[in-house]
C-alpha cells in the first residue's frame, strides 16, 4: 500500500474538513447531547459525512470507524480509517477557538498515517510511520525537558466525569504539585500534536476513544516520544488510558499515576 500517497489524500481531506469547521466557527449552532455533557453540533455531523464520503469514494474496500456514526472496531484487521471529525466540540459550541480534525489510517490495528489539522491556526500535523512527523511540512520533535518539575503537561476530564468514581481530579492534584503547570485546552487530538511538537512535555487522560488518539499516537511516536497506558504497557488505541510524553519524563509521569501522593515531589523553597 502506498502510504505516502494516502498521507497526501488524507491531508487534502483534512484541509477540506477544516474549511467547513472554520466557516461554521462562531455561528449559531444546534447543540444536542449524546450524554449529560457530551455535545454534538451540526458541524460534527456535516464534517463526518464529508470525510466518510471522500474515503468511501477513494477506498471503497477500506473499513471506517468515526465518532458520530461509529463503524468497525479499532482492531479490525486490514485497512481501517479512524476519524474524529471535530475534536473540541465543547470548545466549538462555546466559540472557544481550539479545535481540530483527526484522520488516521491503521493497517492491522497499527497506525500508519496520521493527520491532525487545526483550521483556526492553519496548522497541519502529519505523521507517516518510519518517516517522522511534521507541522506544515517542517519536521517536528518532542521536547528535551528531562525533569517533571519543569514540565508543562496537558490533560482532560472524561464526559463520564459527573458520575464516574475516577474523574481524573486526584491525578490532576498530584501532577499540579509535581510539574511546571497543567493545561486543559479541551481537544485531545491537539494535546497529542502539541506533545509531538514540544509545546507540551507530556499528556495523560482516561476514557478517551480511538478517534481521539489514533493519529496523535503516531505523531508523538514519530516525533521521538513515547505513548503507553497507565502501566507503561501496550499501545492504547482504545483510548481508555493514555500517557504520552517526550520519553524523558515518561517514567516520572507513570510513577505519579502509580504512586499518587507517595511519588517524589520537587523541593519547595
Ligand atoms: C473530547 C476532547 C476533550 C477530551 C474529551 C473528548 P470531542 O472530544 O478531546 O479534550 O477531554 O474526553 O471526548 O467530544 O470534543 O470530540
Ligand atoms: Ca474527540
Ligand atoms: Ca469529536
Amino acid at each position: 500500500m502506498d502510504t505516502q500517497a494516502i498521507l497526501s489524500t488524507a491531508t487534502d481531506i483534512a484541509y477540506e474538513a477544516g474549511k467547513l469547521i472554520k466557516e461554521n466557527f462562531g455561528k449559531v449552532h444546534q447543540v444536542t447531547f449524546k450524554g449529560a455533557v457530551d455535545p454534538v453540533t451540526e458541524t460534527d455531523t456535516a464534517v463526518e459525512t464529508l470525510v466518510r464520503s471522500r474515503i468511501q469514494t477513494l477506498y471503497p474496500k477500506h473499513h471506517i470507524l468515526a465518532e458520530e456514526e461509529g463503524g468497525d472496531p479499532w482492531d479490525t484487521p486490514g485497512a481501517l480509517w479512524i476519524i474524529d471529525p471535530l475534536d473540541g466540540t465543547n470548545n466549538f459550541a462555546h466559540n472557544f477557538p481550539h479545535v481540530g480534525v483527526s484522520i488516521a489510517l491503521l493497517i492491522d490495528s497499527k497506525p500508519e498515517v496520521g493527520v491532525i489539522y487545526d483550521p483556526l491556526r492553519d496548522e497541519l500535523f502529519t505523521a507517516l510511520r518510519g518517516h517522522g512527523s511534521q507541522c506544515n511540512g517542517h519536521p517536528i520533535a518532542v521536547s528535551s525537558a528531562d525533569d517533571l518539575a519543569g514540565a508543562l503537561l496537558g490533560t482532560g476530564f472524561p464526559y463520564s466525569r459527573l458520575t464516574t468514581a475516577d474523574n481524573n481530579t486526584q491525578r490532576l492534584d498530584h501532577f499540579l504539585r509535581r510539574s511546571q503547570g497543567i493545561r486543559r485546552a479541551g481537544a485531545a487530538v491537539l494535546d497529542l500534536a502539541y506533545v509531538a511538537c514540544a509545546r507540551l512535555d507530556g499528556f495523560w487522560e482516561l476514557d478517551l476513544k480511538p478517534w481521539d488518539v489514533a493519529a496523535g499516537i503516531l505523531l508523538v511516536q514519530e516525533a521521538g516520544g513515547t505513548v503507553t497506558d497507565f502501566d507503561g504497557a501496550q499501545l492504547p488505541i482504545s483510548g481508555k488510558q493514555i500517557v504520552a510524553s517526550n520519553q524523558l519524563i515518561h517514567e516520572a509521569m507513570l510513577r505519579v499515576i502509580r504512586e499518587g501522593d507517595q511519588a517524589p515531589r520537587p523541593a519547595t523553597p
